[in-house]
């Protein structure tokens, strides 16, 4: 898929983000292998180390389908300056990803510049 069709479908699942405290919302698309395509957005929680990012609802959703192979992820948010995905969340994609995958982050110009995964969080830690 494009990387533009991918962050407009990021944008929709944006629109159900749910951050009432921090009023920062969030939205992600991940692209599997197979072309499927998993949404996601912020789910905030009063206690606020429940919160889940954007980027792991989209992997949680997709691993729960059974599907673990990642090709691509877009990320957008309301804020000017780009998002990228965070350490939790990287290292979340790299638990299925060898870091060859795409991640686009976005800003709310509808900018966007891509990275591999490995640029982003290179020297995973292995067992
Ligand atoms: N957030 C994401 O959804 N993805 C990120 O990569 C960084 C942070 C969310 C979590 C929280 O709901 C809000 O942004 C503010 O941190």
């Amino acid at each position: 898929m494009r990387d533009t069709a991918l962050l407009r479908l990021a944008e929709a699942a944006m629109a159900k983000s749910y951050s009432p405290y921090s009023n920062f919302r969030v939205g992600a698309a991940l692209e599997t292998k197979n072309g499927t395509v998993y949404t996601g957005t912020n789910i905030e929680n009063i206690s606020f180390g429940a919160t889940i990012c954007a980027e792991r609802t989209a992997v949680f959703k997709a691993v729960s389908e059974g599907e673990t192979e990642f090709v691509k992820i877009a990320i957008v948010s309301d804020s000017v300056d780009y998002v990228f995905p965070c350490g939790i969340c990287r290292q979340v994609l790299a638990e299925f990803n060898d870091g060859s995958m795409k991640v686009i982050c976005s800003n709310n110009k509808g900018d966007y510049k891509s990275f591999l995964l490995d640029e982003l969080i290179p020297f995973t830690f292995d067992i």
